[in-house]
């Protein structure tokens, strides 16, 4: 694609986009340009109706009765079904449930208990810090443990890899910058030292096609609240590929996970297949929402998707180098070959997004200088990148960004 130097021209792209009648299905605010739905999705208007069932009908009249009449005990493994096919997965390898950080917690430890005689795990220095710190919990918990960070003092994974790592976790695609690994070949060579791998793909699902079971991973965990558009604080998910179903031992070890829970057993007897990742009892007005958003998802051709989040990424870039030249503001991610997002370097970064968000472009900040706007494929136009570059321009060259009221730092960035 030639980058469009005009409005009209980006106009044109959006006549000729597939996925333009998804735009529809989204409450998408007046005067917004929401460039964030890589940290929390827009509503989708059936989950608004979804949810009022839920309460209304499920709840308010069918009071308990609905584990059973409207399925509410089985929602965790009927929707990972659902979810499945976004992260190529097959049929009862994905469960829904808690949230990613305690997800990753019952992999990392089920990951380890499958490896007992490797004591060393590895990350990333630049992987979301709830990676870090929950691995941190789950090694603190054991004996003589030891951490390898690739990305520091410029360690690669090759480095850190032998035959002594247990674990390996990393991101799909990089939270701030974007960059994506290559799965299959990262994960082939994991395995060549006979680690075990966990891919965090809170940032790739939904934004990309993602293919568990062609690259031979091992576990994988991620939100719903991104870009599948499950709400805020939606129920996560752990993929586990079958053939290592019946290894795994997970520490939180709840009723939900267990075999025959109505049997109120002393004793814990993990249930078969993945609903063994289950713990308690599920938030079950979230799992509404993102029922309904699910609904769309099924609808998704995921290639189309891909090539939107590209073309709308390197419309992004180009425009921002051509327009915004001069103030001071670094590409930071790669051009249509990363994620779907963008991350901008600006040394007063913090208040640019500020002012910008003020004249309704919606991203966010990551400390220390990084803006970050995401690509939705499914609910933004064209026109919208357009005008998005045009804002950022008018804000950076009044400098209205200078105003004192964005000099201090919100709770939430
Ligand atoms: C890559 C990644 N992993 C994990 C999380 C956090 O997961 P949660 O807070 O839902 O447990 C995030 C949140 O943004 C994330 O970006």
């Amino acid at each position: 694609m030639t980058t469009p130097t005009t409005r009209a021209e980006c106009q044109q792209l959006d006549f000729g986009d597939p996925l333009a009648e998804f735009r529809a299905e989204f409450v998408l605010p007046d005067g917004v340009i929401y460039l964030d739905g890589n940290s929390l999705g827009a509503l989708p208007r059936a989950a608004k109706e979804r949810v009022r069932e839920t309460v209304e009908d499920e709840w308010g009249q069918g009071l308990i009765r609905s584990w059973n009449t409207a399925g509410w005990f089985d929602k965790p493994a009927v929707l990972g079904d659902r979810l499945a096919p976004l992260i190529g997965a097959g049929p009862g390898e994905v469960v829904v449930c808690d949230s990613t950080s305690i997800n990753l917690f019952k992999v990392v430890i089920s990951a380890l208990r499958m490896r007992p005689h490797r004591k060393v795990v590895v990350a990333e220095s630049a992987s979301f810090p709830t990676d870090l710190y929950v691995m941190a919990g789950a090694t603190g918990l054991l004996d003589g443990y030891q951490r390898r960070l690739v990305g520091q003092d410029g360690q690669q994974l090759e480095d850190v890899l032998d035959d002594d790592v247990a674990v390996v976790v990393l991101n799909h695609v990089d939270y701030r910058t974007g960059h994506l690994h290559d799965m299959a070949e990262v994960t082939a060579r994991v395995h060549e030292h006979g680690a075990l791998v966990v891919w965090d793909l809170c940032h790739s699902v939904g934004a990309l096609p993602v293919r568990v079971n062609e690259c031979g991973v091992d576990f994988a965990v991620g939100c719903t609240y991104k870009y599948l558009n499950g709400g805020p604080g939606s129920p996560a998910f752990v993929f586990a590929a079958s053939r290592h179903h019946d290894a795994i031992d997970q520490p939180l070890s709840g009723w939900h996970g267990h075999a025959a829970p109505f049997d109120f057993t002393i004793d814990y007897q993990p249930a078969p297949g993945i609903d063994r990742f289950r713990s308690g009892t599920p938030q079950l007005v979230s799992y509404a929402a993102l029922e309904a958003s699910l609904g769309i998802w099924e609808r998704v051709d995921l290639d189309a998707l891909r090539a939107k989040s590209q073309a709308m990424v390197s419309l992004f870039t180009d425009l921002v180098e051509q327009q915004c030249a001069g103030f001071g503001v670094e590409i930071v991610s790669p051009r249509g070959t990363g994620g779907s997002q963008v991350a901008l370097r600006h040394a007063d970064g913090y208040a640019v997004m500020c002012a910008l968000i003020d004249r309704g472009v919606i991203g966010d900040f990551r400390a220390p200088d990084l803006m970050r706007f995401g690509f939705t494929p499914l609910y933004l136009q064209y026109v919208d990148v357009w005008d998005a570059v045009q804002a950022l321009r008018e804000v950076l060259a009044t400098e209205s960004w200078r105003h004192s009221r964005y000099a201090s730092r919100a709770t939430v960035t």
